[in-house]
């Protein structure tokens, strides 16, 4: 059995040096695995939940879509695509929507965060809250839904989403699946052991601290970053202590234990700063070099991108489509025409319909049966109680009918005794249709 691993990349930013060792790269690894089946995509509709800026919105989706790419994701084995490319997703969204309860997306992290500042600030607590902020997990939670993932790598930040789109997948199971899985549970999965990568100050590697290293600017770009790495002020030939120098961590992240083992040993033996830098930056250069060649050829083929995604996107569509019609049959969201058959042929089944009536007499217990329209098909003789009339009704609707034909009227048997007759007809052809409807009201439906 596969395993179907599915990912989103926000399309707000360029990717960083930090973006490929803890997300890019692990990524594309584990999209190798012949058991995965990995649906990796831009959530570019998530992007606009954080910027107005439609060119960078437009060159970040393009980077990005380069960026994988470059590094290695086959878009023939992996589905790639954009968010935007697949309408059943908001389509699913607005589903999820009217099932998630306000209550659990007020306690999202990242709208409660908004709130506080607010609250802070002594303004009105939802104060630049938009709705596509408070709907974000929703968003998130059909991206994860429309393609039942099992397993879904993010980071910390997004394990709290992850949840969200299991509660909200499940509730949904519970009022439409008629004890059906509708949707697939996912699972979040944190990667321990991928480096969070420190930036060029020695804090995480983030956009939002302005110290990143790009990953395909030109060499001289990377040379330069590498260069504004902060370091202590040890001179040339005092030992360094390479486990107290985000350098060296940044270094461990792309090399080999025997790589590490030789600079680790330079470090300590008084290895230049303006050295270690140097080897820093080969060593970069090295594991990015082709990438970034790659990366340059792509980036000035936009529409060539635009084919393998849209190639990508009808891929996922293949799956999708197909799903969100299920998904609108369980809701109620159903084609008229049906509706129209089931009509008719409760029709058909009420022109069968036939019902016995029963009634005291002085004699005893009798009943009649009627068809639909209320006109007499039977009338029985008299019963000793209402137990034994019962008893003869239910044998009617079970057992063949014994029907004889009797002058202008006919009688029905049961055990070779006449139990009831049918009124009397003018004509033997009137008797005789009467007896083929007697058959038909009392032949066993499906
Ligand atoms: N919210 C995620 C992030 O900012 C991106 C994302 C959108 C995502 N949809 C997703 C991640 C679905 C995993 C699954 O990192």
């Amino acid at each position: 059995m596969t395993t179907r691993i599915l990912t989103g990349i926000t399309t707000t930013g360029t990717p960083h040096l930090g973006n490929y060792a803890g997300a890019i790269r692990p990524a594309i690894v584990a999209s190798r695995d012949p058991q995965a089946d990995s649906f990796y995509f831009l959530a570019d509709y998530h992007a606009l939940i954080k910027c107005d800026d439609p060119a960078r919105i437009q060159r970040s989706r393009l980077e990005i879509a380069a960026t994988w790419l470059a590094c290695g994701l086959d878009a023939d084995k992996a589905t790639f695509y954009r968010q935007s490319d697949i309408p059943e997703i908001p389509e699913l969204t607005w589903l999820l929507t009217c099932v998630s309860a306000k209550g659990l997306l007020n306690r999202a992290h990242a709208y409660k965060a908004s709130v506080d500042k607010n609250v802070e600030a002594g303004e009105d607590p939802d104060a630049g809250v938009t709705m596509g902020l408070y709907s974000y997990p929703v968003l998130m939670a059909a991206d994860i839904l429309m393609f039942n993932a099992h397993k879904v790598p993010v980071g910390r930040d997004q394990i709290q989403h992850v949840e969200m789109a299991r509660d909200i997948g499940q509730r949904f199971n519970h009022l439409f699946g008629n004890g059906k899985e509708l949707f697939t549970l996912p699972e979040v999965v944190i990667e321990e052991d991928v480096a969070t990568l420190p930036g060029l100050d020695g804090r995480k590697m983030s956009k939002s601290y302005d110290n990143t290293i790009p990953l395909f600017g030109s060499a001289k770009q990377l040379k330069d970053a590498v260069a504004r790495i902060v370091t202590d002020s040890r001179a040339p030939g005092e030992p360094k202590d390479p486990d107290n120098s985000h350098l060296f961590t940044l270094y461990q992240a792309f090399s080999t234990h025997e790589q590490q083992a030789a600079f680790r040993a330079e470090l300590l033996g008084g290895l230049a700063w303006g050295e270690a830098k140097q080897r820093l930056f080969e060593l970069l250069d090295n594991e990015l070099g082709e990438a970034r060649e790659r990366y340059h050829a792509l980036i000035t083929r936009p529409a060539d991108l635009e084919d393998i995604l849209l190639a990508g996107a009808a891929k996922a569509r293949r799956i999708a489509t197909p799903f969100l019609g299920e998904l609108r049959e369980a809701v109620g969201l159903r084609s008229f025409r049906e509706q129209v058959q089931v009509a008719t042929e409760g029709k058909k089944k009420a022109a069968k319909a036939a019902r016995f009536v029963s009634f005291r007499e002085d004699d005893g217990f009798r009943f009649r049966l009627l068809d639909a329209a209320g006109e007499q098909l039977l009338l029985s003789i008299a019963f000793a109680d209402g137990k034994a009339a019962g008893q003869v009704t239910k044998r009617l609707q079970s057992e063949a009918l014994d029907l004889h034909a009797e002058l202008n009227a006919f009688s029905v048997r049961l055990d070779g005794k006449a139990v009831a007759y049918s009124p009397e007809f003018s004509t033997d052809a009137e008797r005789d249709a009467a007896m083929q409807r007697l058959r038909e009201a009392l032949a066993p439906q499906e």
